[in-house]
């Protein structure tokens, strides 16, 4: 694997957020309420990041010139709000998510805000990726079964140029190898590690 690390100083945390940012996050928390109150049977894998952070560091990415283009993908997406923060800020922007529920959930509060970030049902791993193969036996809260959705969405992963994904702790190192494997040179693979904030690698 070949990444440079970018440090994200930790000031990025007194970055204004983007234009609309704010209420896009409370809209999207309050669908999320509404959607865990409602709904009878829990996603286990469902957790979801510090999405004023994520706004704040694609706002520092962008201000250093660090995409080598315009298109998103939120990796494992749950309410989309980070390709919904994405396509906000002008990126053409797509959200995986493999549970029908939550994609259908995130698809309702795109259109509330008229927000043009294309939300798909489906795996983000890939057909045939022979390096994948030892990692997903790591893994436990990725679905790591192929049912990609990438003839669908009519992309590759080598289309993107930033990625975000949110971890379980310890699983990070799928993302990184899903990327190394089929990202293109140049991507940035952006990903929220909790209590650490964000860490940004670019595939180099
Ligand atoms: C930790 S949550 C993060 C949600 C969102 N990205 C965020 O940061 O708030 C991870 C999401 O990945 C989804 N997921 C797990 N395996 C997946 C796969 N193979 N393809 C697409 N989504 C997957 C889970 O259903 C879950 O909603």
């Amino acid at each position: 694997m070949a990444w440079q690390e970018i440090d994200i100083p930790s000031t990025i945390r007194s970055l204004p957020y983007h234009d609309g940012a704010e209420h896009l996050i409370d809209t999207v928390n309050e669908a999320i309420e509404a959607f865990m109150l409602a709904d009878q049977e829990v996603i286990e894998n469902f957790v979801t990041c510090d999405f004023h952070l994520l706004d704040q560091a694609m706002t520092w990415i962008q201000q250093n010139h660090l995409l080598a283009g315009n298109r998103f993908c939120e990796l494992g997406a749950g309410f989309a709000a980070g390709a919904m923060l994405a396509s906000l800020r002008g990126m053409e922007s797509v959200g995986i998510e493999i549970e029908p529920n939550l994609v259908s959930a995130a698809q309702d509060v795109a259109d509330e805000l008229h927000n043009d970030a294309q939300i798909y049902c489906g795996s983000i791993v890939p057909r045939d990726v022979e390096e994948l193969a030892e990692i997903s036996l790591e893994v436990r809260n990725v679905t790591t079964d192929e049912d990609d959705v990438y003839d669908e969405i009519g992309l590759e992963l080598d289309d993107f140029d930033l990625f975000f994904a949110f971890p379980w702790p310890g699983e990070q190192g799928f993302f990184e190898t899903l990327v190394d494997a089929r990202g293109s040179v140049g991507a940035l693979l952006l990903t929220y590690r909790g209590r650490d904030g964000m860490h940004l690698l670019r595939k180099v």
